[in-house]
């Protein structure tokens, strides 16, 4: 597995869970070091758990050698990053390209290449094309085979997914055998779970993958949109979601109103499908305008809070309750709280912010004047408004007493509707949330 991160480190495990045995190669001097201490470099519950017992069991190994690694493996998957290039938005598939590299040179006998990266549709057949020029005496196939875990729900997701997408090149009959038989045996126990694998071609299983990531984001930009409307019209868009997601067509989930959507993955590959598109001359407008209408949305949460102060929030202390892109993740990546934190930094604001598992990550993408705090109280205090980034549970139970205890102000930002309305204005708060009837009292 190249590529200790979210999905190398969580799939190698659950692979060496599978009982098979794998070896992760991480380049990273400091994800390394910890992997080898036996601690976990990134926040992913059950994980410590599962990578221990099998670090013990002699399945699991770390280490910086790709030859070591690759030396005797039947499959390399290849997990490394595909960020966003600047300007285009297409996929920076560089990092890939040079795994690929790095493990033809050192392979010694055949080997399955597969990408377990996101990558753009013909990445597959550019692997190919590099394999053979490093070593025109290698005996090689690859394949796609793309990741639909959720951090914060990573081992699950991976465990018991709702489908496994293989791809193979099709147009080579033998190898494309050899490939599937390679994968069906790694997998074997969803079979007995019954979990579907689908086999397909190579350009279908990429695009599988960012056909996926782009449906969802534009489900939850639809709801956001709706979430609007509902402020404007007098509706309440918990109920609408709730609604229309009792049509199994329509479905439940990835309904939730939110400041935006974030992470590694939703804003990079639908900024890459549209650029896939472009390219193929085949244009992705609702994603073009998802893409666009997330970006505004983001913008348009720290206007929010700033109207909620009347105006003008220099000066101001701003409580903020969770950073990360989503809750039981450390991860930071493209985090709603970088854009509204950012605004309100500029507009002259004092920030106290706290995310329970986000303190690190977030220090080096958020304004250096934010102040950390060591818990939720504590952001609150002295706060003349507080405003609700991440849905982290914890923040859920806190008592609106407790709130009022430690604010200075009566104005909250539930960006994430973690509370009842109602509840909020009989303890004597300006409460707004998103697409509910606002909660402010007009004096
Ligand atoms: P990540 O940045 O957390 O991990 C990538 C790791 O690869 C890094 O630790 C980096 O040091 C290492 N690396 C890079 N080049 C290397 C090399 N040549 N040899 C060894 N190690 C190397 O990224 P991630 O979140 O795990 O994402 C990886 C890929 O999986 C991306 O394409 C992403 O789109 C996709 N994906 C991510 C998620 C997710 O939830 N994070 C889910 C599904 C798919
Ligand atoms: C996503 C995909 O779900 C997963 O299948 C893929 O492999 C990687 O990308 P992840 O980014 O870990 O997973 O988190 P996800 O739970 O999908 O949330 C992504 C973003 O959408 C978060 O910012 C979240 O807050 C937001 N979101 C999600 C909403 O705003 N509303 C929702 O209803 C659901």
């Amino acid at each position: 597995m190249i590529g200790g991160g979210y999905v190398g480190l969580v799939s190698g495990t659950c692979f060496a869970e599978f009982g098979t045995d794998v070896a992760i190669v991480e380049t990273n001097p400091d994800r390394l070091a910890a992997l080898r201490e036996g601690r976990i470099p990134i926040y992913e519950p059950g994980l410590d758990r599962l990578v221990a017992e099998n670090v013990e069991a002699g399945r699991l190994t770390f280490g910086d050698d790709i030859a070591a690694a690759v030396k005797g493996a039947d499959a390399v998957f290849v997990a490394v990053g595909t960020p966003s290039r600047r300007g285009d938005g297409q996929a920076d598939t560089s990092y890939v390209y040079a795994a690929v590299e790095q493990a033809a040179r050192v392979a010694e006998g055949y080997i399955l290449i597969v990408t377990k990266s996101t990558v753009p549709v013909g990445t597959g057949r550019e692997i190919a094309k590099i394999v053979r020029a490093t070593r025109p005496d290698l005996d090689f196939d690859v394949a796609s085979n793309p990741e639909f875990l959720r951090e914060g729900n990573a081992i699950v997701d991976f465990m018991k997914p709702d489908r496994v997408i293989v791809g193979t090149d099709q147009s080579k009959p033998g190898g494309t055998q050899r490939a599937q038989d390679i994968l069906r045996k790694l997998y074997r126990p969803l079979y007995l779970l019954e979990r579907p694998i689908v086999f397909t071609g190579l350009e279908t299983a990429e695009l599988i993958k960012y056909a996926a990531n782009s449906f969802l984001a534009m489900k939850i930009t639809f709801i956001n949109e709706i979430s609007d409307l509902c402020e404007k019209v007098g509706a309440d868009v918990n109920d609408v979601a709730r609604s229309i997601g009792l049509d199994g067509r329509i479905g439940r989930k990835f309904l939730h109103p939110s400041p935006g959507f974030g992470g590694s993955c939703f804003p990079k590959d639908t900024r890459a499908l549209t650029a896939i598109g472009r390219n193929a001359g085949s244009p992705m407008r609702l994603i073009e305008t998802t893409v666009a209408v997330n970006e505004q949305r983001m913008k348009a949460m720290g206007e929010r809070v700033i109207a909620l102060a009347g105006g003008d929030v220099k000066g101001l202390t701003i409580g903020v309750l969770g950073l990360t892109f989503k809750p039981e993740t450390d991860d930071m990546r493209e985090a709603a709280s970088i854009v509204v934190l950012d605004q309100l930094d500029r507009a002259g604001a004092k920030i106290r912010a706290f995310d329970p598992a986000g303190m690190e990550t977030a220090r080096p993408v958020l304004p250096e004047g934010v102040t950390y705090c060591k818990d939720a109280l504590d952001a609150a205090t002295g706060a003349d408004i507080l405003v609700v980034l991440t849905e982290w549970n914890e923040f859920r139970s806190l008592a609106p007493e407790k709130l009022q205890a430690r604010m200075t102000g009566r104005k909250i930002a539930d960006l994430r509707n973690i509370w009842n309305p109602e509840s909020l204005k009989e303890a004597g708060f300006d409460y707004i949330s998103l697409g509910r009837p606002d909660m402010v009292h007009t004096a």
